[in-house]
């Protein structure tokens, strides 16, 4: 039958693209008064926080600020959500559509961010910045025993790395209980101190904008997996008929940690694996599923595989083979939920869906995922929206010679760069679906407001601590 399907694509947008601009330097408007960096590297993905004091120093009244961020970072961005501090307001964070060339060859990327009112010449404002991206730490060496810890290399800006002069600047590094500067600087004011699981700077004076020449460059113990799901397909199926919410999930995992030095035996990892520690390999794999799942199954190229268990709502799934450095595993997993969790019914014939946008495993991140959700034949898409920035989105119509109607619609949605925080993000389908009346179990009309779901954030999504100074 596969044949008399034939497939039409209705709309196609691109959301976000970066091209390489001549030359855009913000205007000198502001001097930041304190800048903070807090770099957190508990995690495979890098989660950063900064703590800034503005003051417009231009005689005009200045609302926009722009948060230069590393041609590396700017790539690999995840999430970036900007606060004003000690008020609960949250400020419209986008990143500034191009990139540009400093003198120094090097290349800038800009977050804008557009305070809610303009702030007259000579006041402050404070904001704290929270930015996750996935140029995390690398293997260092490359090459370990199953029974060494694990370092890993990263480098960050030392001096703040901003558009603007800066008069106070600190640093701090988080997450790790060992971390090693390589190629120390000799001037003893710019090296840090181990404090606990943080490595900690004295502050600095006056810094002139996009200082790039005081890299740091630091290894520290992280003796814990790196999963990056290369590649998600997240498929979800809505049905009426059976009120229900199927999910279906294809994941093509590698773990990025260091390679096994003298390749994989099976008596150092049952040695290994009596010590019950934490380790670098991967064995077990952590989801979070929605309240409520049930038919829940698990298989791979070879078939069903039987070591996975839910409890709770956790799903622990085993791969068929532990995965040591550079190691890949592809898998898909499925379950059911009860659609009227998800669903709104805003009008007589319209409904609002909202789909969770992650539920793979903890402490991973992602390169690219594609989530399609395939709405009852006869609906129509009226809108779509998400809480993470898209790539791209398109919506086809899924049609059969047997089929009068207008098909089944597919709504597939692009991201790069997510993290697993983005599971408390989400995707909303609102959608008209007539004359279903009979069919369909009675739904929970809850007044939705849509609107409000634009301006949500992911007010869960990162861990740092901000209060732990
Ligand atoms: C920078 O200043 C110039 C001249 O005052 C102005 O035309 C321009 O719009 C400003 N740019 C930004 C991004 O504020
Ligand atoms: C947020 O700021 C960007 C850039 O200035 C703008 O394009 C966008 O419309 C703003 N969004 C909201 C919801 O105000
Ligand atoms: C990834 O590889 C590292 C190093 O070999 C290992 O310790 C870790 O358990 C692996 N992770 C997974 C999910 O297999
Ligand atoms: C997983 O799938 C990808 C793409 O189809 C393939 O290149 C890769 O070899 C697969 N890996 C394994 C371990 O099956």
């Amino acid at each position: 039958m596969v044949n008399c399907w034939s497939w039409y694509v209705a709309a196609i947008c691109i959301f976000l693209r970066f091209g390489l601009c001549e030359s855009f330097i913000p205007n000198s408007s502001w001097e930041n008064i304190e800048y903070q960096k807090l770099v957190d590297v508990k995690h495979a993905y890098i989660n950063e926080a900064f703590l800034i004091t503005i003051k417009n120093i231009a005689s005009e009244p200045q609302s926009e600020y722009f948060l230069a961020l590393t041609e590396e970072i700017f790539e690999k961005i995840s999430l970036f959500e900007v606060q004003l501090a000690n008020k609960n307001v949250y400020v419209n964070a986008s990143l500034y559509q191009s990139k540009c060339l400093l003198d120094d060859g090097s290349v800038v990327g800009y977050g804008l961010i557009s305070l809610p009112s303009p702030i007259e010449p000579g006041k402050q404002v404070s904001l704290t910045i929270k930015l996750s991206h996935t140029a995390h730490g690398l293997p260092h060496p490359e090459h370990i025993l199953l029974k060494d810890a694990q370092n890993l290399r990263f480098k960050t800006a030392r001096l703040p790395f901003s558009a603007y002069y800066t008069r106070k600047a600190n640093l701090q590094l988080l997450g790790s209980s060992k971390f090693t500067e390589l190629s120390a600087p000799n001037d003893q004011s710019l090296r840090g101190t181990q404090r606990d699981d943080s490595y900690e700077f004295q502050s600095w004076d006056d810094i002139p904008p996009f200082e790039t020449k005081n890299q740091l460059d630091v290894i520290y113990v992280h003796d814990l997996p790196l999963i990056e799901v290369l590649k998600l397909k997240r498929d979800v199926w809505v049905s009426h008929w059976a009120s229900t919410l199927q999910f279906e999930e294809y994941y093509e995992l590698i773990n990025r940690s260091a390679k096994l030095k003298n390749g994989f035996s099976r008596l150092e990892l049952m040695q290994d694996q009596k010590n019950m520690r934490l380790s670098h390999y991967c064995s077990v794999l952590e989801m979070n599923l929605p309240e409520e799942s049930s038919e829940h199954y698990y298989t791979d190229l070879v078939g069903m595989v039987s070591t996975s268990r839910v409890l709770g709502d956790n799903l622990y799934i085993k791969p068929r083979y532990p995965l040591f450095g550079e190691w890949k595993y592809n898998f898909t997993v499925g379950w059911t939920n009860k659609l009227s969790t998800f669903l709104r019914q805003s009008s007589k014939e319209s409904f609002i869906l909202v789909v969770p946008l992650l539920n793979g495993p903890t402490d991973a991140f992602y390169g690219k995922s594609e989530i399609s959700v395939f709405l009852p034949e006869g609906s129509v898409l009226q809108a779509l929206d998400s809480s993470v920035p898209m790539k791209s989105a398109e919506v086809h119509t899924q049609k059969s010679y047997l089929d009068l109607n207008k098909g089944h619609i597919k709504v597939t949605c692009e991201f790069d760069n997510m993290i697993d925080a983005n599971r408390d993000g989400q995707i909303v389908v609102k959608y008209s679906y007539p004359s279903q009346a009979a069919y369909k179990k009675p739904l929970s009309v809850a007044c939705y407001i849509f609107a409000a779901l634009m301006s949500f954030f992911l007010l869960k999504s990162v861990n740092l601590n901000l209060d732990k100074k």
